[in-house]
Parts: structure tokens; C-alpha cells; sequence
């Protein structure tokens, strides 16, 4: 394991008579450190923030069968390296990890909203001297369009949740149409050009590849409304941060939610400098929920690779 995790994945794995051996630096591991870490291990325990490459599969060893990702995103391994050498690599998905990334998507548009991290910082210094019907004007969510840019797990909660919970609209762009969904929600499929230019909030749940790389630059965002919001709560290198943050100055759009990063061990100072947004540390799926099932996840999908079975949640994209 490369890094201490919350969740009952040791205790399981050391139930069923395996030795764990957990890095004893309690942050993401330097290369070096991790093609020393990782050799001789049966199976790997990684995080999104570790890199695992050819090298780092030869650096384990032949007898390496699988690398259990700590995470639902596997965009860190190069499954192709891991195929040719048959060693096996598993995600964690399930719908309460689901359930934790829609609830933050929404904690996001809703705090963007209504100003909140501005307003209660207001409060905090003590610029608050009575009640001014001018005081941080925000917009309802009812009645708005969200743009869902992949349809995938995550967006059809958060889809779920803008229709039955808010009241809005939904439009959404997916590499799958899916018509009972659009029925059931009263949701339209759209094309990315539309889907930015019609919609009052945009949020991305789509993986990080190639396609999907600085899907959203700066002629992207010049398509949304100066009123439309964006959220990221998927990979940072979605979003091209650079256009992001002349967007954000420039007044392109109103503001964004951003939990992921271009550089995650360095965020851009001009995006931590912007006004109009809130930043979170990568933490949609961190609630103690959802960290025990990632834990349990990755345990029993070693276990199962050991004991000869197949992986029970192997890593592929799906729509
Ligand atoms: C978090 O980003 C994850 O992929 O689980």
C-alpha cells in the first residue's frame, strides 16, 4: 500500500493471511521511491496521485497480479503496460462513492450560488453591520439549465438530483444517448457547442483520456453564457487551467467549482487568487462512507485475483 488509507482494507487483507507492507512516508511517493516500494509485491495498493507505468510494474516483478486503484478514476496507470504483462487493474466504483461525488458536485453549484464562500468570509472579518437587501445577490438554481457533460454513474445522480431536488432543467452530452433517462427526466441530448451555450451550470463527469484532455479550452469556454457557472469534480487536465483562469479575469463566465487540478501538488496561484470561484483539495468522495467501501473494494478485488478468481471491478471506460 502505498499510502495509509482510511477503510478496513488492511484488516481484511491481513484476515485473509496476507502480509501488507504500508509506505512509512505518509505522502505520495517520489518515483524512486515507489519502483523501491513496489518490489516483489503480489499486488499494489495505489492512489490517483501515483504514476504506475511499465517501470513501475517491472520494478514489482513478475509476480505481480494486480493493482488495486484507489479511486474510480485510473487515468495514473497505463492499463495497455499492465495488459501485456497480465497483471490486473481494479477501480472502486459503487454507488455510495457515487452518491459522495454527486453530493459535492451540488455542494459546489449550490455554495457558487449563492456567494457562500464570499459572504461568509464577509461575516468573518466583521463587515456585517445589519441586514442590506443588496448583500451578496445571487441566482436560483430553480427553473435553471445544468449541463451534464457524461452521462455516466456520477452524472445521472447529479442529473437525478438537479430534476427531482432542485427543479432544473437538464441538458447532456455523452458518447451515449440515453433515451430512457431522457424520458424519465424530461432531458435532452445535446451537442457540446449547445450544451455550453444554453446552460446556466456546466459540470463534467466524464474520464480523463485522450479525447477527454483539455476538452474545455478557452474556445470552449467563450461559448458559455457571462452569467454560466462550470464545475469539476472529475480530472483537472479536462478543463485547460490557463484559459480556465483568463475566463475567470476576463469575466467569460461568472465562476467555477473546482475540486481537481492541472498540477494537484501545486495549484496555480492565479486560480487560488481568483474571486469568483471555490476550491476544494480533491475531496468529492471524502466522507467516511465512501472511504470504508473504496477500502473494502480494493481489498476483496485482491483477494479475488490471488485466489486465481477474475478481478471484481476491472478498470475500462465505459460510456
Ligand atoms: C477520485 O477522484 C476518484 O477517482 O475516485
Amino acid at each position: 500500500m502505498t499510502h495509509d488509507i482510511p477503510g478496513p482494507a488492511i484488516e481484511v487483507l491481513q484476515s485473509k493471511g496476507f502480509e501488507v507492507s504500508l509506505s512509512i512516508r505518509n505522502r505520495p511517493l517520489e518515483k524512486a521511491e515507489l519502483l523501491e516500494f513496489v518490489k516483489g509485491a503480489d499486488a499494489i495498493i495505489s492512489l490517483l496521485s501515483d504514476k504506475i507505468d511499465a517501470a513501475v510494474l517491472d520494478a514489482a516483478g513478475p509476480q505481480l497480479k494486480i493493482v488495486a486503484n484507489y479511486a474510480i478514476g485510473f487515468d495514473n496507470i497505463d492499463l495497455e503496460a499492465a495488459k501485456r504483462r497480465d497483471v490486473a487493474v481494479t477501480n472502486t466504483p459503487s454507488q455510495t462513492i457515487t452518491d459522495a461525488v454527486a453530493q459535492h458536485t451540488f455542494t459546489l453549484m449550490m455554495a457558487l450560488s449563492k456567494k457562500l464562500k464570499n459572504a461568509d468570509e464577509f461575516v468573518r472579518e466583521g463587515s456585517y453591520h445589519g441586514w442590506d437587501p443588496n448583500l451578496f445577490i445571487g441566482t436560483q438554481l430553480l427553473g435553471k439549465t445544468l449541463g451534464i457533460v457524461g452521462l455516466g454513474r456520477i452524472g445521472s445522480v447529479v442529473a437525478r438530483m438537479a430534476v427531482k431536488g432542485m427543479g432544473m432543467k437538464v441538458i447532456y452530452n455523452s458518447s451515449n444517448r440515453k433515451e430512457d433517462f431522457e424520458k424519465y427526466f424530461g432531458a435532452r441530448f445535446v451537442t457540446l457547442t449547445d450544451l455550453l451555450s444554453l446552460s446556466d451550470f456546466v459540470t463534467l463527469h466524464v474520464p480523463l483520456t485522450s479525447e477527454t484532455h483539455h476538452l474545455i479550452d478557452g474556445s470552449k469556454l467563450e461559448l458559455m453564457k457571462r452569467s454560466a457557472f462550470i464545475i469539476n469534480t472529475a480530472r483537472g487536465a479536462i478543463i485547460e487551467e490557463f484559459d480556465l483562469i483568463k475566463a475567470l479575469q476576463e469575466g467569460t463566465i461568472a465562476g467555477a467549482g473546482i475540486d481537481v487540478f492541472e498540477n494537484e501538488n501545486s495549484v496555480s496561484a492565479a486560480l487560488r487568487l481568483a474571486d469568483n470561484t471555490i476550491l476544494t483539495p480533491h475531496i468529492a468522495s471524502a466522507t467516511s462512507e465512501a472511504r470504508e467501501e473504496m477500502s473494502r473494494i480494493a481489498a476483496e478485488n485482491i483477494i479475488a485475483v490471488l485466489s486465481g478468481k477474475n478481478p471484481l471491478n476491472p478498470a475500462f471506460i465505459s460510456s
